[in-house]
């Protein structure tokens, strides 16, 4: 648990070329019940001998372009089994003698593969559709290997060593669109015998892993009211016992409806008292009057959040513990040398930097992982006792710890809340070069708002499309259509909205609008509408998320507009927008129009990409 080791002997490792996919990898092989984490494309192979199996990841650069990503030629000598996948299949042949170039055909997406027999592919169909993506391939094998899997346009879909039980697999078996991928997975993992594990033998051991880390101090804890700091808190609690642990919940006043409530009451069976709550919301009303912009509304809650914390510790008396004297001066404001560390819900694909990191377009900070956080943690100042899990591993740790099944399996928050859903505007935006007949749709409004939305590699931010519909309690196919053709064709448009509350387009009023608590209440109560219809017809656990958006213009006078966001997604890196059915739409339309202050509701119809799954 100590934060650089991993326990790796007898696991399963992939080396991380910097694909997209290597945590499906890894937590498809845990769900198998192996161990299985990621480690840097460039680990030394000295650093391997003990592991039961090596998985090369794909990546998204070319294997023999200069300051490609690299891995270390002597791990294919270990005499362990090796799996190269897309990138990494190209890899071991090029390292080994073969020969990589530009396919003459470049396939993305569905392909027909023919296997022979082999450890991986025997027993399965002759033929099966695999998932491709690629447009460089294996031209030439390298020496004692031969073709286990062809393509029409690519002849070594898939190679083997059979003496060395090294592969080569140009397609990707992890992704679900791939026939057989989890079986072929599969066998590979058995032929390396890895250890098991299961969330059991994992809660079994990481009590003694904690007592060991935190020897003699004490853990302070922000808790959040999101999953993954609810359960590190109270797994802290079980192994340390509650006077060696004290945690803070900072309410901002953006949370969702009872939730304070429904956390301390979660708390209470378990005998968990530690627990100071703050009431920080008018702090954040004042912070945010008049801020607008959607980063700099993140920025002015996140410092407000350090504020908070500084504030209550110092006067709980907590003295946090101290390292070198560069985190000390960047953590000015800090009382002197104390026996408290920092407790953080940090979970595993937040902790790993990817081998293509350097290499890759996007990749975000999380905030339990800024420069100062960082320094802490080489420090050992920083506990975190969830680092080694999947989203779905912390819930089951939540339930093994005693913790209700309602409030573990809740719906992902953004650590902002309420404050990303609150659309901030002090005047319209304008219109530019929009009109409603450069869309074949008589019954559309375009909104004077933009949001944000993901196209290509980049973010947009562009105006959303209202369309109307003389039925207007349910949106048909032809809607959804065109929330997809819509924002494909247009350079304006990157949101489609369905209007639940009107057949025709209206006249909007502007109200000029920042987060305050009026318009905070406002949104909890609709959020607690969606949320509770939803609990009622049993969806909640179905659709994987549901924004509720506060936008700031109606129809009348002071008004204000809902839109509802219902996603389908298992990781949130794509989205597909839910369809929910007709009668419960018109049930949260109809509460939703009741609240005072709400004289629209729109639906949003838009998958990610083009949208993204919040407003901003
Ligand atoms: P997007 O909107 O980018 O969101 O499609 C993907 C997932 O991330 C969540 N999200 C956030 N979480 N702080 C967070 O802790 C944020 O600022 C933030 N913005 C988006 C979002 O709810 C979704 O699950």
């Amino acid at each position: 648990m100590s934060s650089s080791a991993q326990p790796i002997a007898g696991s399963i490792v992939i080396l991380d070329f910097g694909g997209q996919y290597a945590h499906l990898i890894a937590s498809r092989i845990r769900r198998f019940g192996f161990k299985a984490y990621i480690l840097p494309a460039d680990t030394k192979a000295q650093k391997l001998q003990n592991v039961a199996g090596i998985i090369l990841s794909g990546g998204p650069q070319s294997v023999y372009e200069k300051g490609s990503p690299q891995a270390d030629p002597a791990v294919l000598d270990l005499g362990i089994p090796v799996l190269g996948l897309c990138y990494g299949h190209q890899w071991v042949a090029q390292t080994l003698g073969g020969k990589v170039a530009p396919g003459i055909v470049k396939e993305y997406g569905p392909v027909d593969i023919e296997r022979v027999d082999s450890d991986l592919f025997s027993g399965l169909p002759k033929r099966f559709m695999v998932w491709m993506s690629h447009g460089d391939e294996v031209k030439e094998l390298p020496k004692g290997f031969v073709t286990i899997a062809s393509s029409r346009n690519c002849i070594h879909a898939a190679m083997m060593n059979e003496a060395r039980n090294i592969f080569g697999i140009q397609f990707h078996i992890e992704v679900v669109h791939t026939e057989h991928g989890m079986e072929i997975l599969r066998r590979f993992v058995d032929l390396c015998s890895p250890e098991s594990w299961s969330i059991e033998s994992y809660a079994a051991h990481v009590g003694e892993e904690i007592l060991k880390e935190v020897g003699e101090k004490k853990v302070f804890m922000l808790v959040s009211g999101g999953v993954d700091s609810t359960v590190a808190f109270t797994l802290l609690n079980k192994v340390l016992g509650e006077d060696r642990v004290q945690g803070l919940l900072v309410d901002t006043g953006l949370m969702r409806k009872g939730e304070v409530a429904a956390i301390q009451k979660a708390f209470v069976p378990l005998g968990i008292r530690n627990l100071q709550i703050e009431d920080a919301s008018e702090k954040f009303f004042a912070a945010l009057k008049d801020v607008y912009e959607p980063e700099a509304k993140r920025a002015v809650i996140g410092r407000t959040f350090l504020d908070v914390q500084r504030e209550v510790s110092e006067r709980m008396g907590l003295r946090m513990m101290e390292g070198s004297p560069s985190t000390r001066s960047a953590r000015s404001g800090q009382s002197p040398i104390g026996d408290w560390m920092l407790g953080q819900g940090t979970i595993y694909p937040d902790t790993i930097e990817t081998g293509g990191t350097q290499h890759s377009d996007k990749i975000k900070t999380h905030h339990n992982r800024v420069e100062l956080v960082q320094k802490m943690i080489e420090e050992g100042l920083v506990i975190e006792p969830l680092k080694e899990l999947y989203k779905d591993e912390v819930r089951q740790l939540g339930e093994e710890l005693g913790l209700p099944h309602e409030l573990v399996w809740r719906h992902p928050f953004p650590g902002p809340g309420l404050g990303v859903r609150i659309l901030c505007a002090e005047k319209p935006a304008v219109l530019e070069k929009i009109s409603n007949s450069q869309f074949p749709i008589s019954n559309s409004l375009v909104l004077p708002v933009r949001s944000v939305g993901v196209q290509g590699d980049g973010r947009t931010y562009r105006h959303a499309l209202a369309l109307f519909a003389n039925n207007h309690s349910c949106p048909t196919d032809q809607h959804y259509e065109l929330a997809s053709s819509i924002p494909n064709e247009s350079k304006t448009i990157n949101r489609v909205l369905f209007c639940l509350s009107h057949a025709k387009p209206f006249e909007i009023t502007f109200t000029p609008t920042y987060i305050e608590k009026g318009n905070a209440d406002l949104l909890r109560e609709a959020d607690a509408i969606v949320t509770d219809a939803i609990r009622e017809s049993n969806l909640y656990e179905t659709i994987w998320q549901f924004p509720v958006v506060l936008l700031p213009f109606g129809e009348k006078k002071d008004m204000r507009s809902i839109i509802l966001r219902p996603i389908e997604s298992t990781d949130a890196m794509t989205a597909a927008a839910y369809r929910l059915p007709k009668d419960v739409l018109q049930n949260i339309t109809k509460s939703i129009l009741k609240l005072k202050g709400i004289d629209a509701v729109f639906l949003d119809l838009t998958n990610k990409p083009p949208g993204t799954i919040e407003w901003e």
